[in-house]
C-alpha cells in the first residue's frame, strides 16, 4: 500500500519508515524538522522530504493516490513550561485538523494516529469494592515523602491496568494535545466514514532515541547518565510503575494498524504487557552498563503520575498484536545502543 508517513526523520517515525519499507509498502516520509527536535538548520534525512502538516497546498500535493496516512509528525514531551502551549495546539491540534482536512479532499479513509498513555492521566487504582480513579496527588504528600495514592481510609492503593473504555483524563500540555487530536479524529472518521486507530503508547525507548533534553523520556535520561559516568537519578521511591515497550514492537503495532482498519474509531494500548518499575529499569540500565548503580533521590516532578499501566489485551484481539520484546531484555539492549547524533535546541516554537 501507499503510505504517508508524517513525522518520519523522529525517533519513532524513523522505525516505523523502515518496518514499512521492510513490510514491502511505498512510503511518502515526510518531517518538518523542528530545531528543538533536531537542531537548528537540520537537513531531512535521505528519503523524507520537509513539509508542514499545517501547510494545506503541501498536503493536497503529497496525499494524491495515498491509501492511509501514518501520523507521527508531534511536539513530545510533557511540556516544560506554560509558554509550550501554543507549541502543542500549532503543531499536535492545528496540524492534525489541516492534515484531516486534506485527507478528506483526497478521498483517503484511513489514519493510523500517535496518541499516548498519558490521555488517561493518573490511571486506575485497585480499591474495594471499586476501582478507583484518583485526582492528582497534593504537593503536601509528595513533601512528606507519601508518594502513593490513598484510599479514604489511608491505605495506600496499588494500580491495576488500564483499559481503552476509561475516561481521558489528560494532566499536562501535551497530554491535552493528545486527547484534541483523538477527539478530532474520531469525529472526522464519522463524518467522513472513515477509519482511525489511536495507538496509545507506552514509555517508548530503543535504538535512536534521542539523548537526555528537558523533553525527553527517563530511559534516555537514565542512559545518558550513565555514558557520563553518573548514577542514574530515581524519583520518589522507584516505586512508581510504568510499560517500557520498545520501538520495533511500536513500528509493528503501526504496520498491523495501516493494514488492518479498524471501523471507525480505535484507540489501542500499545504497551509490552510486562510492568516494571521505574527503580528497576534504572537497576537494569545500570547492570547492562556496567555504570553506578542508582540512587533514589525521594525528589519528586509536580504533574507526574504514580502508576501508569495499560493492558494490551484489545490490541492483540483486533489487531493480533503482542509485543515481542520484553523490558528485561530490551532494556538490556538498550543500555549498549545508540543515541541519536543530532540533538534537539531549545523549546518548541510554534511559528
Ligand atoms: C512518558 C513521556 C510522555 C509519553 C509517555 C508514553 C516524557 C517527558 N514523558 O511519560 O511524553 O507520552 O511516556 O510514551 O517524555 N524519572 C526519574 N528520574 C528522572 C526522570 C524521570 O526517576 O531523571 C521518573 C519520573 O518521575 C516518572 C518516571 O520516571 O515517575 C517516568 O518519567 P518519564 O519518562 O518522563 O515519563 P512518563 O511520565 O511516564
Amino acid at each position: 500500500m501507499r503510505v504517508l508517513l508524517t513525522g518520519a526523520a523522529g525517533f519513532i517515525g524513523s522505525h516505523i519508515h523502515r518496518a514499512l519499507a521492510a513490510a514491502g509498502h511505498e512510503v511518502i516520509a515526510v518531517d518538518l524538522m523542528l530545531p528543538a527536535a533536531h537542531g537548528v538548520d537540520a537537513t531531512p534525512p535521505p528519503g523524507v522530504r520537509r513539509l508542514d502538516v499545517r501547510d494545506p497546498e503541501a498536503l493536497d500535493a503529497v496525499l494524491r493516490g495515498i491509501d492511509a496516512v501514518c501520523h507521527q509528525a508531534a511536539v513530545v514531551g510533557a511540556g516544560v513550561s506554560a509558554q509550550d502551549a501554543p507549541a502543542y495546539a500549532a503543531h499536535n491540534d492545528l496540524g492534525t485538523a489541516v492534515l484531516l482536512a486534506a485527507m478528506d479532499r483526497a478521498h483517503c479513509r484511513h489514519l493510523v494516529l500517535a496518541s499516548s498513555m498519558v490521555v488517561y492521566g493518573e490511571g486506575r487504582y485497585r480499591d474495594t469494592p471499586i476501582d478507583f480513579i484518583p485526582g492528582p496527588r497534593s504537593r503536601a504528600d509528595l513533601d512528606s515523602g507519601l508518594f502513593d495514592h490513598r484510599a479514604p481510609t489511608g491505605e495506600p492503593l496499588d494500580w491495576t491496568p488500564i483499559d481503552e473504555s476509561a475516561a481521558l483524563r489528560p494532566r499536562s500540555l501535551y497530554a491535552a494535545s493528545k486527547v484534541a487530536q483523538e477527539h478530532y479524529a474520531l469525529a472526522w472518521a464519522t463524518a467522513t466514514a472513515s477509519t482511525v486507530t489511536a495507538l496509545r503508547y507506552h514509555n517508548v525507548y530503543g535504538d535512536d532515541m534521542p539523548r537526555d533534553t528537558p523533553y525527553s523520556g527517563v530511559a534516555a535520561i537514565f542512559r545518558s547518565a550513565l555514558e557520563a559516568g553518573e548514577s542514574p537519578r530515581v524519583f520518589e521511591d522507584g516505586r512508581q510503575a510504568r510499560d517500557f515497550v520498545h520501538v520495533r514492537d511500536i513500528a509493528a503495532a503501526n504496520v498491523a494498524a495501516l493494514t488492518h482498519p479498524l471501523a471507525p474509531f480505535t484507540p489501542l494500548n500499545i504497551a509490552s504487557g510486562h510492568p516494571v518499575t521505574i527503580g528497576e529499569v534504572a537497576t537494569i540500565l545500570a547492570t547492562a552498563a556496567h555504570g553506578k548503580p542508582p540512587v533514589v533521590t525521594g525528589d519528586y516532578r509536580s504533574g507526574d503520575v504514580r502508576h501508569i499501566v495499560a493492558s494490551p489485551e484489545k490490541a492483540h484481539r483486533t489487531l493480533g498484536f503482542t509485543a515481542t520484546i520484553t523490558p528485561q531484555q530490551g532494556l538490556a539492549e538498550f543500555a549498549h545502543a545508540p543515541l541519536r547524533a543530532a540533538a534537539g535546541v531549545g523549546a518548541p516554537t510554534w511559528r
